[in-house]
């Protein structure tokens, strides 16, 4: 059952139904899940499928999603699924649009991730107007969660999340807990359209650390929550501290959340490399 002191809701980050009943059964609740391109590649039908040496046509490909994503949200009624578009840096915002409006009725409560580039964040301004969920992904600087803040202004809470990438920050040195911690403080001076989900979660301390900051919410591997099981759903406390002293903390920036989202300089590297890899999962499992 959920801890009574728990400020922050827990995802599953994981493409596999069966992990959901798996870790829904061990934790005795789960507040959503989330899918990304990678995930879904690993997900055993379409991982044995794929050794069977039977690749997907651009329609069956779909289709399997639908089906996956339509197990786990059937496991998980009233939570949010994310579902995330294929997209490369440059598929044109009305690519983007028609995917995720299909996307957006394969379950109720989908959030649909959309990946941090000048077409996704014109994509998701419309989106969110037309009363879609949507997750900004592949999220690794101030400036980017300003945009997203300010491009989605207006919205209801609980529809916008961004998807901040601790992991894959920390595999270049950055502390992906600290850029966290910045954006949570960032958004203390907005209106709290915006929630922030904690992602690329690769160790039980990140796990921990995004409890003690109490983030909107963290998406955790399944493996991860087997630790926390093991260690009866530990929360944090004031003495309990996270550290990472070989890793370079950013310092806050001073974002101005009122400006136009097309003033902020979005481009990142890791953004860049996250989506290439996307579209080398999703493309792999094509005919
Ligand atoms: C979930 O929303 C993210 O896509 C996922 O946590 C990425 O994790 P990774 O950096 O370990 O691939």
């Amino acid at each position: 059952m959920r801890p009574d002191s728990l400020k922050t809701k827990i995802f599953l980050d994981s493409g596999d139904p069966q992990e959901t009943k798996e870790f829904l059964k061990l934790l005795g609740f789960l507040d959503g899940q989330t899918t990304n391109p990678s995930l879904f590649a690993k997900s055993p039908e379409v991982k044995q499928r794929i050794e069977g040496g039977d690749k997907f046509s651009k329609e069956e490909i779909y289709i399997e999603y639908k089906k996956i994503i339509s197990n786990i949200a059937e496991l998980l009624p009233g939570k949010s699924v994310s579902i995330e578009v294929y997209a490369t840096e440059e598929t044109p915002v009305s690519e983007i649009l028609d995917q995720a409006r299909e996307m957006n009725i394969w379950v109720k409560n989908a959030h649909i991730k959309l990946p941090l580039t000048i077409s996704g964040l014109e994509a998701g301004e419309i989106l969110v107007g037309e009363g879609v969920n949507i997750n900004m992904t592949l999220i690794f600087n101030q400036a980017q969660a300003g945009a997203v803040y300010s491009a989605t202004r207006g919205s209801e809470k609980g529809q916008v999340f961004l998807s901040p990438f601790v992991g894959r920050l920390d595999d270049i040195g950055v502390d992906g807990i600290n850029y966290i911690k910045n954006v949570l403080d960032l958004y203390k001076n907005g209106d709290g359209h915006v929630e922030v989900l904690a992602a690329s979660i690769r160790s039980y301390e990140h796990f921990l650390a995004c409890l003690k900051l109490q983030a909107d919410i963290v998406t955790v591997p399944g493996k991860i929550l087997y630790q926390w099981s093991e260690d009866n759903f530990f929360i944090p406390d004031e003495k309990w501290e996270y550290r990472a002293d070989s890793l370079e903390k950013k310092s806050l920036e001073d974002i101005d959340l009122d400006r136009d989202w097309r003033e902020f300089d979005i481009r990142d590297e890791l953004t860049k490399k996250g989506i290439e890899k996307f579209v080398i999962d999703w493309n792999n499992l094509l005919k």
